[in-house]
């Protein structure tokens, strides 16, 4: 039989700890200087049982999985009709920071950095000032964390004085009429919403809100409604881990995020939000031993969907 689950999560802990491999990300300076064998895991129910183990009380910035509830806040705000007009929903088949767009200059979905800084600007209303959007983002961080989040004002400094790959997607999104405002303003503010501090244990109660149809599991909090839940959820699993999609939902099968801060969420609907911290990243920008974590979960589980 199995070990009780903190058991369990500790010797998957144990085990993948021996996964080597990998570089933290160091495009952004400032994240180069995490120590690289941090590794917690937190699984959250949706009863709102969470369960930690390793380094998953320590704070990290969130980067690219924010993009996933982003893209939820740009559906609630506008519905996915509009959202659609702007941001597809197909793999793109390219590394995170391409600028892949379709035939009429839609990003390809709002996981890569394209679609994720369009659906940044589609956060409350067309004349929304960038510091409204970004407080407009922390709260729903914050409500999907359950708990007040905040800026890591060195990560976001470093971002934005090393940002020139965004600022030219965000210059050809303007050209493609797909972006309206100044791209250095659009830049700084999604640069700020990579920034948000979490922990794994946070992560796990936010990917539990999915799992539990947009209602956080310990606050009791509406966040998303069940479509708009769907929708995100959707996009995670054909584009949240890049161009190794493919891989990930034939190995794993879990709606999932990664973000170059080495975090990784997963939700499995109606049971419990996933989350890993571990800081050195593969090839396609998704951490090493959170990939290895989430394999062995969905293997000994059988949390894959099929
Ligand atoms: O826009 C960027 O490059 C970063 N702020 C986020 C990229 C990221 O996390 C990619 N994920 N694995």
């Amino acid at each position: 039989m199995r070990s009780p689950l903190p058991d369990y999560l500790t010797e998957v802990a144990e085990a993948c700890s021996a996964t080597k491999g990998g570089e933290p990300a160091s495009y952004i300076p400032e994240l180069a200087k995490v120590d690289p064998d941090r590794f917690g895991i937190a699984l959250a129910t949706i009863d709102g049982e969470v369960y930690a183990v390793g380094d998953a009380e320590h704070e990290f910035t969130i980067q690219s999985i924010s993009k996933a509830f982003v893209y939820g806040l740009a559906v609630r705000d506008h519905g996915l009709e509009q959202v659609l007009a702007k941001i597809d929903v197909e793999p793109s088949g390219e590394p995170f920071d391409e600028l892949s767009l379709d035939a009429s200059g839609r990003p390809r979905n709002p996981m890569i950095n394209a679609g994720a800084i369009t659906a940044h600007t589609l956060v409350g209303e067309p004349d929304t000032a960038p510091h409204e959007r970004v407080e407009r983002i922390i709260r729903l961080l914050s409500d999907l964390a359950g708990r007040e989040l905040s800026v890591d004002e060195d990560v976001w400094r470093s971002e934005v004085a090393t940002a020139d790959r965004n600022l030219a997607i965000a210059h050809m999104l303007r050209s493609h009429g797909i972006l309206t405002d100044s791209a250095e303003e659009v830049v700084s503010a999604y640069s700020r919403q990579c920034a948000v501090l979490v922990t794994a244990r946070d992560l796990a109660l936010m990917a539990a809100t999915l799992a539990n149809s947009g209602v956080q599991p310990v606050t009791g909090k509406q966040v998303f409604t069940g479509a708009q839940v769907r929708h995100v959820m959707s996009v995670m699993l054909t584009c949240g881990m890049y161009d190794s999609a493919g891989d990930w939902v034939s190995s794993v099968g879990i709606p999932a995020k990664s973000g170059v801060g080495g975090g990784i969420i997963g939700a499995l609907a109606g049971q419990a939000g996933l989350a890993t911290f571990a800081p050195p990243l593969d090839a396609h920008g998704n951490s090493v031993r959170g990939v290895e974590t989430f394999g062995r979960l969905s293997r000994d589980t059988g949390m894959h969907l099929m």
